[in-house]
């Protein structure tokens, strides 16, 4: 029997006398050639929402246009293939700065190769920390021959309709049909937490489900789910369960987005505008 929660959470407080290291460092994984900006949304996010550091892990030739997004986090470039994405030699790099880390995330503009799966066979795996898995990390799973492996920690899958579908060998259409249940039975048979995106997210880790109710059409354009992983991931550093951390943090997205439309409406939103407007969101919480 599956039980609805209604109540979020109460945020990690801040104490004056704290430092970069009382709010916890991230490690965001993704941004291949073409796609540097979504790995970069994620790690303004995640700064946005309060972590104290964010280490954004890319294939090489995408680290100057990364670094170039944003001053305030800090770039980390890595063994890449003839196309420009992350290679599997970059696993041991990865694997040093992991030790750092107290949240990390996997998937934004990461791409598609033999090697980005097996990377992602391997982290899902073997890690310890909560992991976050979002876009192209969530295909690389659906890709494994044996399905996914017995995660070693908490992990944190938030796909929409289609890369539910492709989880779950149905489609979109028929995710759709029956939201709550297909995320609920997916997170419970595979031990995880499960974000199916969307009007109304739901958040499950198959024994409670939390339906959000922020959010607007604003967010249906190109990157807001980058910010969202970028956002969960920050919430998990700081402190909150992974369980906490991604349905207070599904909230906090779609208030962002509400802060915005009072102001601009929905049309003009582009995943940019986010971030700034999660912190408003997270004052205004508080
Ligand atoms: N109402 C409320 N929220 C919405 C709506 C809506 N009508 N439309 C979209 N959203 C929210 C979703 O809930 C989610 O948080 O916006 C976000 C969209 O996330 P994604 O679908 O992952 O979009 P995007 O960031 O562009 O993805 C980037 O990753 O998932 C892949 O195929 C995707 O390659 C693309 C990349
Ligand atoms: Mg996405």
């Amino acid at each position: 029997m599956r039980s609805h929660l209604e109540s979020l959470p109460a945020l990690p407080t801040r104490d004056q006398d704290s430092h970069k290291g009382s709010y916890g460092t991230v490690l965001l994984i993704g941004g291949s050639r073409g796609m540097a900006g979504s790995i970069a949304l994620s790690g303004i996010a995640a700064l946005r929402t309060g972590c104290g550091l964010a280490f954004l892990a890319c294939p090489e030739s995408s680290q100057g246009i990364i670094a170039s997004f944003e001053p305030s986090y800090l770039t980390i470039g890595l063994p890449e293939d003839e196309d420009g994405r992350i290679s599997y030699e970059a696993n041991s790099r990865i694997r040093e700065q992991m030790n750092s880390a107290h949240a990390i995330a996997i998937g934004p503009g990461l791409g598609s190769s033999r090697d980005t799966e097996l990377l992602l066979l391997d982290l899902y795996a073997t890690t310890e920390q909560p992991l976050v898995i979002d876009a192209d990390g969530l295909n690389a799973l659906s890709r494994l021959p044996d399905g996914l492996p017995k995660p070693n920690g908490p992990r944190i899958l938030t796909p929409h309709p289609g890369e539910m579908g492709r989880l779950t060998k149905t489609d979109a259409k028929t995710v759709q049909q029956n939201r709550e249940e297909i995320a609920a039975e997916f997170a419970e048979k595979q031990q995880c937490i499960v974000v199916l995106k969307g009007h109304q997210t739901v958040v499950t880790d198959g024994q409670t489900v939390f339906v959000n109710m922020t959010g607007n059409s604003g967010l249906a354009t190109g990157g807001t789910g980058d910010v969202l992983t970028g956002v969960i991931t920050s919430l998990i550093a700081q402190g909150l369960s992974p369980f906490d951390a991604t349905r207070v943090g599904v909230y906090l997205h779609g208030s962002a987005a509400e802060i915005i439309a009072e102001k601009i409406g929905e049309d003009g939103l582009i995943a940019s505008d986010l971030p700034l407007a999660v912190a408003e969101a997270i004052h205004r919480y508080r």
